[in-house]
């Protein structure tokens, strides 16, 4: 069975409304897409309105299901609530909010302004905060007891990484609060859970992370023990089972889709990869005679 294939069974999403933030393109799009081809009801949020109405109406047409484009920018919380309220106004409920939205771009961090590095933590950390907190707050208000967040983080939020440091610090704060709400509003029936992507080519993220020819220079798949990127279908398997009713006792995970990425790079001699087959009988014996 191949990895890009489709998980889940038909109509697995129907009956759901989910609001997808950063939903017009990238791994947002796909995972959206997924969505509808299980049943569910969407609506997507950025602050690209023509953006928005161009992806909805693809997926409307290749999917059959509904996607309602809404602008809105994730640091505004009043935003948020407009938002909100007209995703409410059109749909009735609101089931599931997949926090994707984000903004990145390496930079050695001397180089940035106070105003860039706040960029970057109002977009991940502050927007997923004011969507957690507008939705949950409505939520816990209508007692309405299914609430699901899935926020996409990253495998740097726990290692951090050196050239992306305020999308290091911002997706770390997004982990924390995973797992802080996981426990404080599983009373309001709310489920919290998080996915953190290896590399996954899109657009919004190469034109950044590997401008020029950053691309060629640094092929991510040799990063990778599996030796590939991911495949978007993978992911938005993953992301669909996560909000499906079919994880209803998983809360406060984060799962790692990254092809064993950012282990390679954690385990002290994972580098001995690069020791031809041939040197280790020379090597083994060298480890034998020290014995003596
Ligand atoms: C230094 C920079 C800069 C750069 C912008 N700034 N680009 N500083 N190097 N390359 C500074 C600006 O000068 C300004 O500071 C401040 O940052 C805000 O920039 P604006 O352009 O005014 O901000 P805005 O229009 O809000 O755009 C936000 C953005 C942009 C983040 C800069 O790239 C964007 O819209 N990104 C959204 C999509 C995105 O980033 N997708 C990738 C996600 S990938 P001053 O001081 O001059 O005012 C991802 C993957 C993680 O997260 C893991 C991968 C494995
Ligand atoms: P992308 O296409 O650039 O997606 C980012 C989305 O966020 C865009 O649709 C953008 O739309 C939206 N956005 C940015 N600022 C916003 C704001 N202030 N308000 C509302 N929406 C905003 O990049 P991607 O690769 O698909 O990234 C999606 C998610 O995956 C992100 O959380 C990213 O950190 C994560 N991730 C990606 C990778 C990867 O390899 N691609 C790896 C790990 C994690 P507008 O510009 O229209 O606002």
């Amino acid at each position: 069975m191949p990895h890009t294939k489709k998980m889940l069974q038909p109509n697995a999403l129907k009956g759901k409304t989910i609001v997808i933030t950063g939903g017009g393109s990238g791994l947002g799009k796909s995972m959206t897409k997924y969505f509808m081809e299980l049943g569910a009801k969407v609506a997507i949020t950025s602050r690209n309105l023509d953006k928005l109405k161009t992806t909805a109406t693809a997926l409307e047409t290749e999917t059959g299901g509904m996607c309602l484009p809404v602008q809105c920018d994730v640091r505004n919380y009043n935003e948020v609530e407009a938002m909100h309220k007209t995703i409410i106004d059109a749909y009735g409920t609101i089931d599931i909010l997949l926090n994707n939205a984000a903004g990145n771009f390496i930079s050695p961090t001397e180089r940035l302004s106070a105003n860039a590095f706040d960029t970057i933590i109002d977009i991940v950390l502050k927007g997923t905060k004011n969507c957690t907190l507008a939705f949950g707050k409505h939520w816990i208000d209508t007692k309405q007891s299914n609430g699901t967040v899935l926020n996409i983080v990253t495998t740097y939020a726990w290692t951090g990484s050196a050239y992306v440091v305020p999308s290091a610090a911002a997706k770390a704060g997004v982990l924390a609060m995973t797992r802080s709400l996981a426990v404080e509003w599983a009373k309001y029936g709310m489920r919290f859970n998080a996915i953190a992507p290896g590399p996954f080519p899109t657009k919004g993220a190469w034109d950044r992370l590997l401008p020029g020819n950053l691309k060629d220079k640094f092929d991510m798949a040799k990063k990778v023990p599996l030796k590939r990127v991911g495949e978007h279908q993978e992911l938005a398997n993953l992301a669909a089972y996560l909000v499906s009713d079919f994880s209803a006792y998983i809360n406060g995970e984060v799962i790692t889709i990254d092809g064993g990425e950012w282990l390679k790079g954690a385990g002290e001699f994972n580098l001995l990869e690069d020791i031809p087959k041939e040197m280790w009988d020379q090597l083994e014996a060298k480890i034998r005679s020290s014995k003596k």
